[in-house]
């Protein structure tokens, strides 16, 4: 019993679009233990989505108790939390009272098109990407808190502008898990908002100006690894150091190992997210892929180095089997998916457009919707799901094609992670597609991994980054099998379904 009490942990908490969850990792990097809970999402017009930030915290605060309860290890026992949540997802809130002032805007709203083809209108996308490194989309934070403020000086005139906060939900849950202390966040998730220079890594005026974003409601940019503040002894009895905030892909990254130039992995999340590591130089994409930080991190008195990277955001993959579960009620779990799949040879001729949030890279075309496309009297329900399923690899596979021009050598191996990265159909048929192995880990919780390796690391419970990435196992590799040549012919088919599914509304 006593060694057990002296053991030590690191507590990941990884925010997602999807839900929340609270993993506690021993000194060996594994699981000690996990919490999780769904998240309720709010759509309150078509391509709208929302989140309660109340409700993010309530949740993520339940699930850190669960975890110490379920698994009878004490907060005393945590050396240090790593926090990694959704990117882009923002709110504003008023220091004082500790209210939200609106919902959350999640990542995948777009209530914001129209303002972002304005500012293209208007010749501004060339100098936003150049500063950001990011396409102008409503994906990103900077025209959903511009969104917000316009709401809240419409709305709530009485609220004093000097008493309102703006953040990622990084910044949002370190506010609150230092109990209002500090209002920060790190250079991976300020680099989502479209607001962050991305060559210097500070706000950059002439952005803040452009959305008109007050200076004085940003949170701090620190570096991603490094000390961000102690939790109130209020929540957990003691005070225990939050030393990593990464978003949620690359954490991933930083799981994998992924820390050299070419170095690249894809999470199937909520949504899909195809990151390489391009080192400490920006790299800038040719092929509509996003330039952004990986990390940041400052080692002593040295000056803090930072990681670029470049990705391929695609915005439904998980979140495309949750509405055939809970929108369209086509199956009753995930998991059933796989089977489903197998229990047809193919499509039956359907092509699915993952357009539920207009579609990211490489399209990025805001106006684009989802569609079912090739129905014909014969087709099943298991040809519906399979199409869903095929169309989460077809995503991937454009985006591999886009990384493939944008780098001098071609992607060899496609390493994953992520909840739907448990379906062996989808990563046969990905491999298939691809014609490239795909190794999935032992452990898919690589973005809550990410975060802890971090946070531990900048504390010293680890002392090196290379062996904690040499100790993570690999659990599968889907090799390139006998669907190959028909997986390509039906890309091309999809293809044709993506073009028909653009530009769909105004
Ligand atoms: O950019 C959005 C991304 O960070 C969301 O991640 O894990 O919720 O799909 P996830």
């Amino acid at each position: 019993l006593m060694t057990t009490l002296n053991t030590q942990y690191i507590l990941a908490l990884d925010l997602g679009t999807t839900g929340n969850r609270a993993i506690l990792f021993n000194a060996e990097g594994s699981i000690a233990g996990q919490a999780y809970k769904e998240l309720t999402q709010h759509y309150p017009q078509p391509g709208w989505l929302e989140h309660d930030p109340e409700q993010i915290w309530e949740d993520t605060y339940e699930m850190m108790q669960r975890v110490f309860r379920d698994t009878g290890i004490s907060p005393t026992q945590v050396q240090a939390i790593g926090l990694t949540v959704q990117r882009e997802t923002c709110m504003l809130w008023d220091k004082t009272t500790g209210e939200p002032l609106h919902n959350a805007i999640v990542w995948q709203d777009r209530r914001t098109a129209a303002k972002c083809r304005e500012l293209a209108e208007q010749g501004k996308a060339q100098e936003i990407q150049e500063r950001t490194g990011l396409v102008v989309d409503a994906y990103f934070s900077a025209t959903k808190l511009a969104w917000l403020l316009d709401w809240v000086k419409r709305e709530k005139p009485q609220v004093n502008l000097d008493n309102v906060l703006a953040g990622t939900v990084d910044t949002w849950a370190l506010w609150k898990l230092t109990g209002g202390k500090v209002h920060a966040t790190d250079h991976s998730n300020a680099s989502r908002t479209m607001l962050m220079n991305l060559d210097r890594g500070d706000w950059g005026p002439l952005l803040l100006d452009l959305f008109g974003i007050p200076p004085h409601i940003m949170p701090e940019i620190k570096p991603s690894i490094g000390f961000f503040g102690k939790t109130d002894p209020n929540l957990l009895g003691v005070e225990i150091p939050i030393t990593a905030i990464l978003g949620d892909q690359q954490a991933a990254l930083f799981a994998h190992g992924c820390d050299q130039p070419g170095m690249l992995k894809c999470t199937y999340g909520t949504g899909c997210f195809l990151i390489s590591q391009t080192g400490e130089i920006l790299t800038r994409s040719h092929n509509q892929l996003l330039s952004t930080m990986a990390w940041t991190q400052q080692q002593g008195d040295r000056p803090i180095s930072a990681n670029y990277a470049l990705e391929g955001a695609m915005f439904t993959t998980g979140a495309c089997i949750q509405w055939l579960r809970d929108g369209i009620k086509l199956i009753d779990s995930a998991a059933e998916t796989e089977g489903l799949c197998r229990e047809v040879h193919d499509t039956n001729g359907v092509y699915f457009v993952p357009a539920l949030s207009g579609l990211g890279a490489p399209h990025w075309d805001m106006s684009a919707r989802g569609a079912f496309m090739g129905i014909t009297g014969g087709v099943q329900r298991q040809h519906l799901v399979r199409s869903v399923l095929e169309s989460i690899a077809y995503q991937v596979g454009e985006v591999v094609e886009a990384m493939n021009k944008d780098c001098q050598t071609s992607i060899s191996l496609l390493k994953v992670d992520g909840g739907a990265s448990r379906n062996n159909f989808l990563m046969q048929f990905q491999a298939d597609l691809l014609g490239i192995p795909v190794e999935r880990p032992a452990i898919l919780d690589a973005t809550a991994q990410g975060a802890a390796f971090g946070a531990g690391l900048a504390i010293g419970f680890w002392d090196s980054y290379q062996d904690l990435i040499s100790r993570r196992q690999v659990d599968r590799i889907f090799e390139p099998g006998g669907g190959s040549a028909q997986a390509r012919d039906n890309f091309i088919m999809w293809t044709r379904a993506i073009s028909r599914a653009k530009n769909w509304v105004d």
